[in-house]
């Protein structure tokens, strides 16, 4: 079944002329030339000085020192794997993308899951989000879906986010947890930053230390667009569904196989694949008209907000399979280059600040993770189908482009290519209507941080809560200065009295008074008390 998919993969085809296999071959310098001996550098004499004209000792060291490239500055541990996509009707009332409207398309994927606080070499088994993203390379282009195993997120806006993982990453003076939670700057970020509690509210159950990559939900996180070939357009929230289903382990467990394999997961994964077991998801949407957009008491652009699937249920629209491991972790798993712009004709975006801030982070990571404007030629990135335009040279240019011309409009013919219409598939930014004033300040409707916190809460069977209790206090319990598990107690409080007095008995805390107004820090000094009534009012 892998070799067949490995034959049929449109991807992979794509991938095989960089392949490399030497088995059997003749070891060779950068330059083709054959290598006799590949074990003693050349020597002045038997028991002489190096040479500097050692051509073959200073190429292969000279590429050894140059091996590393920075890790992710988030998300840096991660595991990746090739497979397939099919929707099962088509989509067209909603989008005209291609892979979700022809059920008889099979779209290659290549999957990274992830932790985001530990580097490259920690555990598996760490409690902290996991990253789930997907590149699907389409018949019209790529379309990154670049989500989380929870369908929330810390921070409202992403000019937030260089704060979030400074508090969130080992600490500065000694580099210390490798773990998202049990520590001081973590935890006084959130207890100053109330926006985070529905979020860690995820963090502390149980989904913060999932059983298996195959086991695990995935989220778009953000409200998308679909937009069809009439040009309208639905909101959209993406899902991914594990046919295994849900499962955690418990944090004993998770603490005694951090010991015993940091590489669980990775494993885990590698081995159901290379065993056939392959594993699957199902793609979930939830959609939401235009017309309903101020239908709900929360924000559709408020990414600390989920919408409750008894209100929109998740559609099941397709599944994907997981079902050949990568030949180089390095060139495949490391190099891939994930991007929430990157999106095809008939999925576009929302105006929610934190995906609009996504939208400027990765392509400028990327360039400097991978080294320079042509990441987007490195056998894994690149799309299936064929890439025109104007762009020219950079570090390690690969494409040799044809033609003089590399401007347009031009005269002389050559290297410039034509521009597509709507009509052709071409991509035609969605024409929502914005007349605004120009404004930093955060709206109203994303002030509520609280009620969807206690919904997940009360959610929770008795055991899971119980787990929950404990994860706070274990990892406040971490926290060295008091004043700090004090205010995130005072948090609880606005979420459930009885898990904020759980946790406070555990610490051997006092349990504040709810203060009558929830504390909302997103608030500036100085702001007009009319926009700042709690939402809703
Ligand atoms: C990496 C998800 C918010 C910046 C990642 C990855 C995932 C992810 C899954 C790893 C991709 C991979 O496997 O290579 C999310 C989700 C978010 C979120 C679901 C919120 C809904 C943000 C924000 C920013 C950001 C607000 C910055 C403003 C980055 C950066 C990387 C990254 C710089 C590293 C990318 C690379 O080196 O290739 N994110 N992220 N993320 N994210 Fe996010």
């Amino acid at each position: 079944k892998t070799i067949k998919a490995l034959d049929e993969n449109k991807k992979i085809e794509n991938l095989s002329p960089d392949i490399e296999d030497s088995t059997g071959e003749i070891i060779t310098t950068n330059t083709g030339v054959k290598i006799n001996d590949d074990h003693n550098s050349l020597k002045a004499g038997d028991r002489g000085p190096t040479l500097m004209e050692d051509f073959i000792f200073r190429e292969k060291i000279t590429h050894f020192d140059h091996e590393r490239i920075p890790e992710r500055v988030v998300h840096a541990r991660g595991s990746g794997a090739h497979g397939v996509f099919r929707v099962y009707e088509s989509m067209e009332k909603y989008t005209k993308a291609g892979f979700l409207t022809d059920p008889s398309r099979e779209t290659p994927v290549f999957v990274r899951f992830s932790t985001v606080a530990g580097s490259r070499g920690s555990t598996d088994l760490a409690r902290d989000v996991r990253g789930f993203a997907t590149k699907f390379y389409t018949d019209e282009g790529i379309f990154d879906l670049v989500g989380n195993n929870m369908p929330v997120f810390f921070i409202q806006d992403a000019l937030k986010f260089p704060d979030l993982v400074h508090a969130v990453k080992p600490e500065p003076h000694n580099e210390i947890p490798q773990a998202a939670s049990a520590h001081d700057t973590f935890w006084d970020f959130i207890s100053l930053m109330p926006e985070s509690t529905h979020m860690v509210m995820w963090l502390m159950s149980d989904r913060a230390i999932p059983r298996s990559f195959r086991m695990m939900e995935g989220f778009g996180v953000h409200t998308f667009r679909l937009v069809n070939a009439a040009n309208e357009s639905h909101f959209v929230k993406f899902h991914w569904k594990p046919l295994l289903g849900v499962h955690s382990v418990a944090w004993d467990e998770a603490q005694k196989i951090s010991g015993k394999d940091p590489d669980f997961h990775r494993r885990d994964l590698w081995e159901a694949i290379e065993s056939g077991n392959f594993p699957e998801w199902e793609l979930g949407v939830q959609i939401v008209p235009e017309a309903d957009e101020h239908k709900f008491d929360f924000d559709l652009l408020d990414a600390t907000k989920i919408i409750p699937e008894e209100l929109v249920p998740v559609q099941r629209i397709g599944k994907m399979t997981l079902n050949r491991n990568p030949d180089n972790f390095f060139a495949e798993t490391e190099q891939a280059a994930f991007h929430i712009g990157h999106v095809v004709p008939g999925i576009d975006f929302t105006n929610d600040p934190l995906l609009q801030g996504r939208l400027f982070s990765y392509t400028d990571t990327q360039l400097i993770r991978l080294g320079g404007p042509n990441f987007q030629e490195i056998p894994i990135n690149r799309p299936i189908n064929p890439v025109h335009n104007n762009q020219r040279d950079g570090y390690m240019r690969q494409t040799i482009n044809r033609g003089r011309s590399s401007y347009s409009p031009n005269s002389l013919g050559g290297g410039d290519p034509a521009q597509a219409k709507a009509a052709e598939g071409g991509f035609t930014s969605y024409t929502e209507k914005i007349s605004a004033v120009k404004i930093r300040e955060r709206s109203r409707s994303f002030f509520d941080h609280f009620s969807q916190a206690t919904l997940f809460y009360n959610s929770q069977s008795d055991p899971e809560k119980q787990h929950l209790i404990d994860a706070f206090r274990f990892e406040l319990g971490k926290v060295e200065t008091v004043a700090v598990r004090q205010r995130m107690v005072g948090i609880l409080t606005q979420v459930d009295k009885d898990l904020a007095t759980q946790v406070a008995h555990g610490l051997g805390l006092e349990v504040p008074e709810m203060p009558e107004k929830p504390i909302n820090h997103s608030v500036p000094a100085d702001a007009d008390p009319e926009r700042y009534e709690p939402f809703p009012p």
